[in-house]
């Protein structure tokens, strides 16, 4: 198997920087979700990664082999990288069959066809598709074709898949049931993922490691889930993944107050290295319900999901989003209308942002 690694690509489109001394490494048999805002230079990334973009500089290695270095002059063609891909508008071949489409890579490369049959059967299996192999395209939903497409790119490479986008366009069940399939095949084949997306349910599901890509192209943070939910690394990753809400503070004779319509004091600890103002961040699972709170807020709205009650909270003239859960002791929807008090667990600080 083989790890993909990024060291110092630049990209532009004409004068448009898109990348800057990007640099990646992508474990050996992990999946990696590369998340980032639209237009941030994900497909971009992948493109150079697949030998269809020509970065200005840098180097890419698909485990051992370099197949870019602007330095030492290496541009492998796209067909001899060895990369599957799964594209979101590139799905299947609409006139071949299910084994044809699958087939289509390995008759290029000229693989004999004992071969060929037993990789596309074996594709076929991973993605349970075995039975649907005379099928055309039009005779399947919109998930198989998909699991036709993954299988295509499996027996490109089982080492190293790139999916951009690749489930978008279904529906939510199947989203989720394709995502389990996807980390079933990664387990089963021990394939190295790197899975582009700007939905961070899909990466939450999926991923071994994240990585958060800003609107300019620059990284942010890698992690794991849990590391870059707990621990965001910027205001942006906070704001980014998950709902946030956000306070503006001001500080007035030694204590801080709620910037709005009614000064509120905030009664909880400002690090010192802010002065005059300061954003606070809170999720909306960390704001609680306390009586004796003199944070003082009226419920606009509560809407009743199923596993969580999510309810909207005029505070100050903002509205506020909290979370509870319904597995919580005692959890019930706040009546609409009623004043509540709010208390802050776990509030982030951020010097405040220019309106
Ligand atoms: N062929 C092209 N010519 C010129 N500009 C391009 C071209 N392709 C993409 N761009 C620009 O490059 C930037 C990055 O595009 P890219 O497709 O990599 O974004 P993305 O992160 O994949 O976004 P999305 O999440 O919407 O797919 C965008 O501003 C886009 O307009
Ligand atoms: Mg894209």
């Amino acid at each position: 198997m083989a790890g993909i690694k990024f060291s110092n690509i630049s990209f532009s489109y004409g004068d448009k920087k898109i990348l800057e001394d990007f640099s990646l490494d992508v474990e050996d048999s992990q999946i990696m979700c590369l998340l980032g805002p639209s237009g941030c230079g994900k497909t971009t990334l992948m493109r150079c990664l697949l030998g269809l973009n020509k970065p200005a500089s840098g180097e890419i290695y698909v485990g051992e082999r370099c197949v870019f270095s602007k330095e030492k002059r290496i541009n492998i063609p796209p067909e001899r990288r060895g990369i599957g891909v799964v594209f979101q508008d590139y799905a299947v071949w609409p006139h071949m069959t299910v084994l044809e489409n699958v087939c289509y890579p390995m008759k290029k490369h000229k693989i004999p066809k004992d071969e060929m049959d037993r990789k596309a059967r074996y594709a076929l299996e991973q993605v349970r598709m075995t039975d649907y192999a005379a099928y055309l395209p039009s005779q399947l939903s919109g998930g198989q074709q998909q699991r036709v497409a993954i299988a295509r790119a499996l027996v490109s490479s089982d080492e190293v898949i790139v999916m951009d986008e690749p489930i978008t366009n279904l529906d939510a069940k199947l989203r989720e049931e394709m995502l389990i399939e996807i980390r079933q095949i990664q387990k089963n084949i021990g394939t190295t993922i790197l899975y582009i997306t700007h939905d961070q349910e899909a990466s939450l599901q999926l991923c071994d490691k994240m990585a958060i890509m800003d609107s300019e192209g620059r990284l942010s943070q890698i992690g794991t889930d849990e590391d870059i939910i707990l621990r965001p690394a910027s205001r942006f990753v906070f704001e980014f993944i998950g709902v946030s809400n956000f306070f503006r503070l001001s500080e007035k004779s030694g204590s801080w107050f709620f910037n709005g319509s009614s000064a509120m004091k905030y009664d909880g600890a400002v690090p010192d290295e802010y002065k005059t103002q300061v954003d606070l961040g809170v999720r909306p699972n960390d704001i609680v319900f306390d009586d004796s709170s003199e944070i003082r807020g009226r419920v606009r709205r509560s809407v009743f999901l199923g596993s969580e009650y999510n309810m909207f909270i005029d505070f100050n003239g903002q509205e506020v989003r909290v979370q509870r859960s319904t597995f919580d002791d005692g959890a019930e929807a706040v009546k609409e209308g009623s004043e509540v008090g709010l208390r802050f667990l776990n509030p982030v600080f951020y010097h405040a942002k220019e309106a």
